[in-house]
């Protein structure tokens, strides 16, 4: 199998560096042979050919099996031109690939239980659910966008727009999900008050024909966000757009116990898929051994997963080997700091994934 592998910028090389360990270790275990082909994005791109995304790397993606990626961005190239800043590199591949959905499951491993800021009756109920994020269109791709003067003033602006046809191909990923997971479905939008999510919630109807098994709701994603950490086990998928996705994962994530530990996979209709982290670059611990590469290694585990064809063979084995993996190092006790808890075995990455190593 082919993997493009994208360290990026700040945790992104430690983490990344941990997965490959992983690929490593799967390929002995199981003989499952891993051609990796390293490429640049993002500020490590930019320094070193002026933009965020070379079209090697396109070419390179375009080329592989899989896409794996650490982070992109970083206090240095905050000033740039929002044109070549690192994170265009980040929505120009997902766009090159057509990667449109983003999911992301939040789970909590029992084992962080008391890692979890939630009350312990809350936590008790379970945390199981995914998040399935439109990836390539809303406010972050719309136009017209910009900053101008306008009588007088600077004005900025973006547009939050949606095609049906980028509606309907994402609320069906969100019912064929559905239908694999307890077939409830919540659509998150703002249709109180914006045209376009009325629009998306006129075509979640429709495609809601098709799918008469899935018990369909919609939320306000006001509401969305604080019935998240009101009680999270009411939600099973949410199917939601860019910007709303974006928000509501990273909340998602810290109720299971960190953002180091939230997985996600970046699916098209056919090209290579990307897997990554949720978490960025964090590059208020980069280069200090201090960043958590589970939610990097649970993405190595998606990748095979999701990536698997005639070629490669069912890699489910392989994915469900490396989430035990993670589990029993969680039961042994390793944390990082962003986990930490009283008396556990505090760790820093390379150790993190030493211990990941040996279970698996
Ligand atoms: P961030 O996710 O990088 O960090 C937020 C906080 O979470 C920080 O305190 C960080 O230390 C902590 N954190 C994140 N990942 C962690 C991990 N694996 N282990 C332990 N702690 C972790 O978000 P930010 O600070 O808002 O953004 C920093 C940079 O990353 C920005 O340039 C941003 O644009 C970029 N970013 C990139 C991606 C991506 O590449 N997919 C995603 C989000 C943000
Ligand atoms: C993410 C990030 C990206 C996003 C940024 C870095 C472009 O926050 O992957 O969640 O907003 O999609
Ligand atoms: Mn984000």
């Amino acid at each position: 199998m082919k993997i493009c592998v994208i360290p990026g910028d700040g945790i992104g090389k430690e983490i990344v560096a941990q997965a490959l360990r992983v690929l490593d270790k799967v390929t002995e275990k199981f003989g499952t042979r891993f051609e990796i082909e390293e490429a640049l994005m993002g500020g490590a791109a930019i320094d070193a050919t002026g933009s965020p995304l070379p079209e090697q790397t396109v070419a390179l993606a375009l080329a592989a099996d899989a896409v794996l990626l650490g982070a992109v961005g970083g206090p240095k190239w905050d000033t740039l031109d929002p044109a070549i800043r690192p994170e265009r590199g980040l929505l120009g591949i997902r766009k090159a690939l057509g990667l449109f959905a983003n999911l992301r499951p939040a789970s909590l491993f029992q084992e962080l239980k008391h890692a979890c800021y939630l009350r312990p009756d809350i936590v008790a109920k379970g945390i199981d659910l995914l998040v399935v994020r439109e990836l390539t269109g809303g406010a972050y791709f719309g136009t017209p966008k910009g900053v101008e003067v306008r009588d007088g003033e600077r004005v900025g602006f973006n547009n939050m727009i949606y095609a049906e046809h980028e509606i309907r191909r994402i609320a069906k990923v969100g019912f064929e999900a559905a239908m694999k997971r307890s077939k409830r479905l919540c659509s998150v939008d703002k249709a109180n008050v914006l045209d376009v999510s009325r629009l998306w919630r006129e075509v979640v109807l429709e495609v809601a024909r098709d799918y008469p098994d899935v018990e369909l709701s919609h939320m306000y994603v006001d509401n969305a966000a604080m019935q998240l950490v009101r009680d999270p086990s009411q939600f099973d998928v949410i199917v939601t757009e860019n910007l709303f996705g974006d928000i509501l994962s990273d909340e998602a994530s810290v109720i299971t116990g960190s953002i180091g530990m939230l997985p996600s996979a970046s699916l098209g209709e056919k090209n290579p898929g990307l897997f990554e982290p949720i978490h960025g670059s964090a590059p208020d611990i980069a280069g200090q051994d201090k960043a958590n590469p589970l939610a990097t290694i649970l993405s190595v585990a998606m990748l095979l997963r999701y990536s698997s064809t005639e070629k490669t063979g069912d890699m489910g084995p392989q994915a469900d080997a490396i989430e035990q993996a993670v589990r029993k190092t969680l039961q042994q006790g390793y944390r990082t700091g962003d986990i930490r808890e009283d008396g556990c075995k505090l760790v820093g990455c390379q150790a993190m994934g030493d211990a990941v190593l040996a279970n698996l």
